[in-house]
C-alpha cells in the first residue's frame, strides 16, 4: 500500500518543472488557481488530447476537469480545431456583427427550450449578470431569489454563499470574500435547496421578486432527482407572477442535448449558457422568451437595458460552438454512452464504499461528477457538515499520483472521448485511493 508520504514524495518527484513555474509564477502572477487539491505545489498542464492532459513534466493524466466541464468531446477534437483553423485564416475579431453568428444562434434557438430568442456574450459568469439585469429590467424589481449551495459567477450579485449557523429553512446569505459591497445583500434572496420552504419564501416576497435563478444541476452536489423539484419551483414562480430563470451553463448540452430543460422537462422564461456552447472557446449566452429576452434590443426599447462587448458573438468562438454542436447534435449517442458511463463510474465507487463501510459517496447527474466524504446521505449542500477534509485531501492526492486529474473545485466530468478503458482506470484508480486512505486510517 502507498502511503500519503510516499504519493506526496513520488509526485514531487515527477514534477520538478512544474515546482520551479510554481515559484516563478508567485512573484508576478496573482491570480487564484484551481489547482488539484493536495500537492506541495501545483502542477501545470502544457496540453491535452483526448481524455488525457500532460503536465510540465511530460506526465500523462486522465482529465477528469475537461476545461472545467466544457469539452465535451475531449480535448483538441478535429473537427473543432479544424473551425478554429479555418476561421483564424479570414481574421477572427471585429468587434461588429458577423456573418459567424447566426450558425451557432440557430444551433442554440433549437436546442435550448426557451429560447425564442439569444443574446451572445463571453463568459457564464457575464450570462448570469445579464441574465438578472434582463429580470430586473423586464419585472421592475429588484430582488434575486437563488439557492443555498449556487455557483453562478464571479460578478458581484453572485458573491454569496450561506451562513452555516443561519437556519436550513431560512438560509441567511453573507458575501464570499471581501470587496461585495454590503448593500448588495439586501438584493438576493437565498433560499433553501430542494426543500418546500423555498416555495413559502417566494410566496413571502413575490412583490420584491425580480427572477428565481437555480442551476440545472447543482454542481456543488448534483442530484439525479433535481427533476421534481425544478418543475414545481417552475410552477410556484409562474402562479406568483414571478420569472423563472436555469442556469444552464454546465447543465447546458452536457446533462442532455437540450441540458436540463431537456433532461427534466421544465421550460423557464430565461435560462443561460456557457462552457461547452464555445467549443472550448469563451462564451456565455442568454437565452429567453421573446416577451422578456425583448429588453435587450436596445436602450429605446421598452424596459430596455444594456448589453454589449467587444468580444460578444465573435467568429472564432462562434465557429468552434458550431462545430461543437452539429457534432453533439448528430451523434446522440455520445449521450447514452456517457449516462451509461458515469453510471458505471459512480456504480463502482459507491459499491465499494459501501462493501468496505469507507464513508464517502460519489453524487452525479449522467456525466458530472461530486465526491462527498462522509457517510451521511448528502441532499443538498446544508447536509454536507460532516465531510472529512484530510480524507477528501488524501484522495485526490492518490489519485493525482496514479495519473488521475480531478481538479481543486471538485467538480469531474466526462467526455465523449472518456472509452471504456479510461472508465476502467478510473474506477481503479479511485477504488486504490480510497482503499489507502482507509488503511492509513484516516476514514
Ligand atoms: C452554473 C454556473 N454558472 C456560471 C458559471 C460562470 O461561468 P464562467 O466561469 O464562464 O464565468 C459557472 C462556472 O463554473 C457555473 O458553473
Amino acid at each position: 500500500m502507498t502511503t500519503i508520504a510516499q504519493a506526496r514524495a513520488e509526485l514531487e518527484a515527477k514534477t520538478p518543472r512544474s515546482r520551479r513555474i510554481a515559484q516563478d509564477r508567485s512573484e508576478i502572477l496573482n491570480s487564484g488557481l484551481a489547482a488539484n487539491l493536495e500537492m506541495p505545489h501545483p502542477i501545470f498542464i502544457e496540453r491535452g488530447e483526448g481524455a488525457y492532459v500532460f503536465d510540465a513534466d511530460g506526465n500523462r493524466y486522465i482529465d477528469t476537469s475537461v476545461g472545467f466541464g466544457l469539452h465535451m468531446l475531449g480535448h483538441a477534437h478535429p473537427e473543432i480545431r479544424r473551425a478554429i483553423q479555418s476561421r483564424a485564416e479570414d481574421g477572427w475579431m471585429f468587434g461588429i456583427h458577423t456573418t459567424a453568428q447566426m450558425g451557432l444562434a440557430t444551433l442554440l434557438h433549437e436546442a435550448s427550450p426557451c429560447a425564442q430568442r439569444v443574446v451572445f456574450c463571453n463568459t457564464g459568469s457575464e450570462a448570469t449578470m445579464y441574465a438578472f439585469r434582463a429580470a430586473r429590467g423586464f419585472s421592475g424589481r429588484e430582488k434575486i431569489a437563488l439557492f443555498d449551495g449556487f455557483y453562478h459567477g464571479a460578478h458581484d450579485y453572485g458573491m454569496w454563499r450561506t451562513d452555516a449557523s443561519s437556519p436550513v429553512d431560512e438560509p441567511v446569505a453573507v458575501p464570499m470574500g471581501h470587496g461585495i459591497p454590503r448593500a448588495l445583500s439586501d438584493l438576493v434572496l437565498l433560499l433553501p435547496y430542494r426543500n418546500r420552504h423555498a416555495f413559502d419564501l417566494i410566496r413571502r416576497h413575490r412583490d420584491e421578486l425580480a427572477l428565481v435563478f437555480v442551476e440545472g444541476v447543482q454542481s456543488s452536489n448534483p442530484q439525479s432527482e433535481a427533476g421534481e423539484f425544478l418543475r414545481e419551483l417552475a410552477q410556484v414562480c409562474r402562479d406568483n407572477g414571478v420569472l423563472f430563470g436555469i442556469d444552464e451553463v454546465i447543465t447546458g448540452f452536457r446533462v442532455a442535448y437540450g441540458g436540463a430543460q431537456a433532461r427534466f422537462d421544465v421550460v423557464p422564461d430565461i435560462a443561460t449558457y456557457g462552457k461547452v456552447l464555445g467549443g472550448g472557446l469563451p462564451v456565455g449566452a442568454i437565452t429567453g422568451k421573446a416577451d422578456v429576452m425583448n429588453v435587450f434590443t436596445g436602450l429605446a426599447a421598452e424596459r430596455g437595458v444594456f448589453s454589449g462587448g467587444t468580444f460578444s458573438g465573435n467568429p472564432l468562438t462562434m465557429e468552434a460552438g458550431r462545430a461543437m454542436l452539429t457534432h453533439l447534435r448528430a451523434h446522440p449517442d455520445i449521450y447514452t454512452r456517457l449516462e451509461a458511463a458515469g453510471a458505471r463510474l459512480a456504480n463502482a465507487v459507491n459499491g465499494y464504499c459501501e462493501a468496505n463501510q469507507i464513508p464517502a459517496q460519489m453524487k452525479h447527474v449522467g456525466s458530472m461528477f461530486h465526491m462527498f466524504f462522509q457517510r451521511e446521505p448528502v441532499n443538498s449542500m446544508r447536509d454536507a457538515v460532516h465531510v472529512n477534509v484530510a480524507a477528501e485531501k488524501a484522495f485526490y492526492l492518490h489519485a493525482l499520483n496514479q495519473g488521475v486529474l480531478v481538479p481543486g473545485t471538485q467538480r469531474a466530468f466526462l467526455s465523449a472521448a472518456h472509452g471504456e478503458t479510461e472508465i476502467d482506470r478510473l474506477i481503479q484508480v479511485f477504488q486504490t485511493s480510497l482503499g489507502a486512505v482507509r488503511e492509513e486510517g484516516i476514514f
